[in-house]
This record gives structure tokens, sequence and C-alpha cells, in this order.
């Protein structure tokens, strides 16, 4: 939520903070602006609306200086409007300042603050930040934050310039991701890695309670107390390149083409095909934990929570072992009972979640193992737990997840592999046999993408559809989850995901010409089941489009339009499965001429609660 980014060197910062900005704007994309030092004075522009709209203002009123900040904005206090965008400034206009996160104790300090002769000028939380600067300010901004990051109460990554000590941006973290970047004769920081990777690929990234003074000659870290702290800079593995669209229309078409490859990357060097063992020695787990674990409970939220769902259906199968999937936002408000004895996965994308990384540490402080299973290698869940699963997807740049979800579910499936096998509840013949299947499961995944323009010419086809009924059972009531949820954040469609058994008992009252109903229907051992799913909605003159496999008849018969995959285990139908599904909702989405990279209300990145 929210994107922050600075630039401090010799040369003119607002372009290279504006082109972060593009590459930020996935993490909130309602208000935007941009504040420079000019040498005398701190400038700003502001807008309501996007990037290309702040571009728009910087072309009519131009903007320079060589150390600046930017922002982009998704609203928690105040509506998205120009005086609520970031930066904002001080009572005198010397300081100006960025946040991300949430100041919870907002209400109480500025009502102090304007007490003491403080005047407020927008609706958010993170004005009070500047004014604390400002009354806090003795000549180094650097003490001044130091002295405001000390009275707040709440999750931040703020970074601030002043004209009363110019030449540096000083940034503090308590919560959001900030990162810092080394270029030649410029430092940058940003809220994540991928503004930097046309600048630099060497990067140190700031813990919780670090600030950092950036100018043009380096970058010094110490603690919210003062003390020096010396950072490991590390080199990025990832190629410019990785952040462009390539010749696709969006980023969510780019990604969705990209995940055969995906699972191949998250499978590499951790299986045998000769043997048929699963090695996950890079987590970082010690061996005997899944020996221990009598229960396994996954942790996470939207569609990283579904992918817990088929991750949970696998443990059960493969393992045989007690698995529990939790929203981690609900998990944090019930009496949840863990025994020591409990393994916790935490799954995110991101690694940011706010809900799922304090599901994360409250599991943490019960002394349980954790392992976070993610995307960002140096994220905070990734630092928090007690090893990493790390997904391999490349960056993913739509906000609908797309690459990292089928990344999660090859990973839950090396984890409930690796698990079994330590527990000898496979054979080894069932090992090879499962592990040369998943081998060829990319291959089929891209046979599925290979079908896309027939999916185009349905999503056209029933684009005067507005209601969605995505049924599907047992393994793949995860992926009637997903279908729904992608079609109804991307589409705008109303479109619900339902687990076939229950339609009985509700859902069917809705059926008629006007709900069409997508059945996820692969020959599995619920495939009789859903067959008889299929044939009610019919009955009832519904419309059916299905998912099945390669010269399944029957349900050929049900459906006004199948969505052929090949065959494969069961157990991992979900990868074949959900490509229909999500390219469905992206043409439905892309014909509509929707932003489909950047819907409405959302963001990559939730790291608010
Ligand atoms: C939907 C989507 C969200 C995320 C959710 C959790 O397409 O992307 O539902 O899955 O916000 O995010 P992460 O995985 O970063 O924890």
């Amino acid at each position: 939520m929210c994107g922050i980014i600075g630039c401090a060197g010799t040369r003119d910062a607002v372009p290279a903070i504006l082109e972060g900005l593009r590459r930020l704007e996935y993490r909130g994309y309602d208000s935007a602006g941009i504040a420079v030092l000019d040498g005398r004075a701190v400038e700003r522009r502001r807008v309501k609306g996007k990037i290309r709209d702040l571009a728009e203002e910087l072309r009519l009123h131009p903007l320079a200086g060589v150390c600046g900040i930017g922002h982009t904005r998704w609203a928690t206090h105040g509506r998205p409007s120009e005086d609520n965008a970031h930066p904002h400034t001080d009572c005198g206009g010397a300081i100006a300042l960025v946040h991300n996160g949430i100041v919870e104790n907002y209400w109480a300090l500025k009502e102090r603050l304007k007490a003491e002769g403080h005047v407020f000028r927008t609706e958010t939380d993170t004005e009070v930040i500047v004014h604390l600067v400002e009354k806090h300010f003795r000549g180094s901004l650097e003490e001044a934050l130091r002295a405001a990051v000390r009275e707040l109460e709440g999750a931040f990554a703020v970074a601030c310039v002043s004209s009363r000590d110019p030449g540096k941006i000083v940034a503090a973290r308590n919560g959001p991701p900030a990162v810092v970047g080394f270029g030649q004769g410029e430092t940058f920081l940003s809220s994540d890695i991928t503004p930097l990777l046309h600048h630099t690929r060497r990067v140190a990234y700031m813990d919780d309670g670090e600030m950092a003074v950036l100018t043009a000659d380096g970058v010094r870290f110490s603690t919210f107390a003062g003390a020096p702290v010396a950072k490991a800079v590390e080199t990025l593995d990832w190629e410019p390149a990785m952040v462009e669209k390539r010749g696709f229309a969006h980023f969510m078409a780019k990604e969705i083409f990209e995940q055969a490859d995906v699972v191949r990357d998250t499978l590499k060097s951790r299986v045998s095909l000769d043997s048929g063992r699963v090695f996950l020695e890079d987590t970082g787990l010690q061996p005997g934990v899944f020996r221990r674990a009598s229960r396994v409970v996954l942790i996470a939220c939207g569609t990283s929570y579904h992918a817990g769902l088929v991750g949970k259906y696998m443990l059960e199968t493969l393992a045989r072992v007690p698995v529990d999937v939790e929203y981690a936002s609900e998990l944090r408000s019930r009496d949840f009972v863990m025994d020591r004895e409990t393994l916790v996965l935490a799954i995110s994308q991101s690694g940011e979640t706010a809900d799922t990384l304090a599901a994360l540490r409250l599991a943490r402080e019960k002394a349980l193992a954790v392992l976070a299973v993610t995307n960002s290698p140096n994220s905070s869940m990734a630092r928090a737990a007690d090893g990493l699963l790390d997904l391999h997807a490349g960056p993913e740049i739509g906000v609908a997840a797309t690459k990292t979800f089928v990344g999660q579910m090859a990973a839950l499936a090396l984890f409930a592999l690796a698990f079994a096998q330590a527990r000898g509840a496979l054979s080894d013949g069932q090992s090879l046999e499962l592990v040369q299947e998943l081998q060829r499961v990319p291959h089929k995944m891209d046979r599925v993408l290979g079908s896309a323009a027939a999916i185009e010419r349905a999503a056209r086809r029933y684009l005067a559809c507005e209601h969605y009924l995505f049924l599907g059972r047992w393994i793949n009531f995860p992926i009637a989850l997903e279908g729904a949820l992608k079609l109804k954040e991307i589409s705008y469609t109303h479109a619900e995901g339902y687990a076939g058994g229950e339609m009985k008992h509700g859902p069917i009252a809705l059926i008629d010409e006007g709900m069409t109903t997508l059945a996820v229907v692969p020959r599995d051992r619920v495939h009789d089941k859903m067959l008889s799913n299929m044939a009610e909605v019919q009955a009832r003159g519904g419309r059916i489009l299905a998912v099945a496999f390669e010269g399944d008849d029957k349900a050929g018969m049900a459906a006004e339009e199948v969505f052929s995959i090949p065959e494969t285990h069961q157990l991992f139908t979900p990868f074949l499965t959900v490509l229909p599904l999500q390219l469905f909702a992206y043409h439905a989405a892309a014909a509509k001429g929707l932003d489909v990279d950047q819907p409405r209300n959302l963001a990559k990145s939730v790291t608010v609660e």
C-alpha cells in the first residue's frame, strides 16, 4: 500500500523519481506527488490520479532538483485528493515527507500539535509526522526524524528532505519495506527493488527500527536510538527486462504466459527424477521439523489463501497429516490453539501483507517453527521466519496474482512431497511417479496456454453476463474460489466461488438464464459428483462453461463450451484448471477496456490491517 521513492545525487532527480513511481504504481494509484530541493526551497507537484497525470502536471509545471522524494498513494486516512496526496510539508514549507503505513496514534498527536500552534492542511495521518519533524528540528534533519519516530505508534516507512538541511534524504522504517540502492554518484530509496534495477544492482535492505541518510556520496545507517549500523550490500540477480511487458498488452498477460516457467524454476534443483526424492535443504528448515510436526497450519490472505487450500489437500493426501488453512486476519482475532508440534507456513507473494506478517509473528512468539513461502526472499516475512521456501517466480507487476499463485502451488506440492517422504508416507515408487508427473506439468501448462485464443473468444461472447457461479470440488474447490476472485477483481463482474457439494444448500436458488456457471471438472475422484452438479444447473436453465480433460464427452454434453486441459495426476490438476479461468478473467477485463494491471481500489502489497 503506497510506494515511496527517493533519489539523492548530482543530476536532476525528477526523471528517476517519476520513472520509479511508474514502477511502484501497482502499490497504490489514487494520487501521487514529488518534492525536490531546487537549491533554495522545497518544491512539490501533486495530483489526484495516476502517475501519468503527475507526468502531465510536471510537463505543464516542470520541476528540477538533485535530491527528491516521490509517492504513489492508496488512501487510508483521507479521500484521494490533491490535498491529501504526498509529499506533505510542515508549517514553514521547508520539510517534505512521504510515508507508507499507518500512524495509529495520529489523532492524539494531531490534537497536541494543533494546540502547540501547528496548522494542518490535510485529512491524512501522515501529516503529523512532518509536523513532528518540524517541531524537533534543531539543524539536523536526521535527529529531527529520529525524535519524531520515537513518538509514533504504528507502521511506517518514511522519507523526508529539507531545505534547512539540504543534499540528503533521511528515511526511517518500522514495518513497511524500504530498500536502498547504491548507484554511480547517486543513491536511491524505494519500497521495492523494481525501480532500482535500471540504476543499480547493489542494494541494502533497511530493517525495522533503522534509519538511513542518503546523499550523492553514499548511505549511512543507524538505529532509532542513534547507534551506527553496518549493512551488507547485496547484488540483485533480477534483470531490468524482467520488469518490462515484452510485447504483451498488460503485465498480467505476460505473467500468465510465464507460469509454466515459474513451475520449472520452482522445481529446479529440488527434485530428483531418478529417485523421486525432494530436497528442500535450501529452505533452512531443520530436517527433524517434518518428523516432529503433528499438525500443519497454513496462514495467508486472498489468492495466497487459495494456494494454501490447494496445499492442504496435497498434504492431507500425500503426508496424511492434519492441516488447517487460516485467513491471517481471522486467526489473529481468535483464540487459536497452536501447540509446540504445530508447523506453520506463512504464504504470501509479497512477504509484506500486514495480517499474515502479524500472524507469523504470533506463531514465532509461541516458539513454533515457521516457514515463509514467498516470492520476496528479502521481505519481512522471509526475515521473521525460521525458513524460506522461495518461489523464484520473478517480479509480478500485475496487481492480480497469477504466476505467484502457481509458484505457491508448486512450492506447496514440493513441501507436501518432502513432508510425506520424511515421514515414510510414500513408497519410493509412488514418489518417483509423482515427481516425474510434476515435472511434466509445465509442458502441459504450455499446451493449455496455447489455447488462449479460444478462451478469449469465449470471454468476449459472455461479456454481457453479469453473474457467475464458479463450482469445484475437493482440490479444485480452491480453484473455483480463485477463478471467481480473478473475475471479480479485474473485470468487476459479480462472481461467487462455491464447493460443488454446497450448491444445493443455497446458491442453486440463483440459477437461471442470467447466471453462468463455470464448472471445474477434471476427471478425478469427484468427477461424477461434479457432473451431477452440472446436470442440476442445466435442468434449471443455467448456462454452463466447463474446464475438463481433453475428450471428456460427459462434461462436453452439459456445457455450452469446454476449455480442455491435458490429463494429469489428480493432485496436480489445479496447475492446469486455473489457467483457463485466469485467461477468461483477463480477456473479459481487457475486452471491457479496464485497467487490468491496476484494478480499482486494490493494491499489490497490503501493508495495512
Ligand atoms: C488477488 C491478490 C490478493 C493477494 C492478497 C495477499 O489477486 O493478489 O488477494 O493474494 O492480498 O497478498 P500476499 O500474497 O502478498 O500476501
